[in-house]
């Protein structure tokens, strides 16, 4: 694992983007599984502009949500879905069979797990896989004390995170559970990165990067990812 700091998230977001856009060069049929959220947003517009005015032809990469809120329909501007399609799908005129996400108002939601299980293997694996980091250590919904042998599941969510996460939302929103891809399928990824900035992320950061690897602190585990990237900026950087 390597720690890159930037000065600013400007900075980090363009190196992340660069990332993405050479792996589509070096294989142009990518598995990208991506974090919805504040840290990757950045990157994400920086990644788009960069394969529309390289010309770059992504239209053989597939990508896969990381996580949704159960109960969330994909029309609400929280959800990570509408994330996904506002920043990556329509920029990119994504093909519908090319964009995979769960479906957080399924009725059968372990379906739905398999259903991206299934995807990912489809796919011979994840070739990168973008992610931002909770207050708590998680990574995806993957919240402290889950088990690190876990494909896609659904769990419960802490408070913090459903009180953080209401900042997605524009009214007040009741949130109990995410719906996630495991930390298996994180450790297995190619590639992992994990993006973070701000004063408000250097706690966490300096835990994941220093206390014992240990699934309170679920983002611990990326220290033992044989390809990651936690890429952060000065003000997340305690040292
Ligand atoms: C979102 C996700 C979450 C966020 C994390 C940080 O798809 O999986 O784990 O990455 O909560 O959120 P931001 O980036 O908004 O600070």
């Amino acid at each position: 694992m390597q720690k890159l700091v930037y000065k600013t998230y400007e900075q980090l977001s363009e190196a992340v983007a660069y990332k993405m856009v050479k792996l589509i060069i070096k294989k142009p049929n990518a598995v990208f599984c991506l974090a919805s959220g504040s840290s990757p947003q950045l990157a994400y517009q920086y990644f788009t502009e960069k394969l529309i005015n390289k010309k770059i032809n992504y239209s053989n990469c597939t990508f896969i949500a990381l996580d949704e809120w159960v109960g969330i329909p994909p029309t609400d501007s929280g959800s990570c879905h509408y994330f996904l399609q506002e920043n990556i799908v329509k920029p990119l005129n994504i093909a519908s069979d090319k964009i995979h996400y769960f479906d957080g108002l399924s009725k059968n939601l372990e379906l739905e797990c398999i259903k991206i299980d299934t995807i990912i293997e489809q796919n011979n694996g994840l070739d990168i896989i973008i992610v931002g980091i909770g207050l708590n250590g998680h990574i995806g919904f993957n919240e402290p004390g889950v088990s690190p042998d876990k494909k896609c599941h659904v769990i419960d969510l802490e408070d913090i995170t459903i009180n953080v996460g209401q900042k997605y939302f524009d009214q007040p929103t009741q949130l109990s559970q995410g719906i996630t891809i495991g930390l298996q399928h994180f450790m297995e990824a190619n590639e992992a990165i994990l993006i973070a900035n701000g004063l408000k992320k250097a706690e966490i950061i300096f835990k994941t990067l220093n206390a014992e690897i240990n699934m309170q602190i679920p983002s611990t585990i990326i220290r033992k990812h044989r390809n990651a990237s936690v890429m952060i900026d000065l003000d997340a950087d305690n040292n």
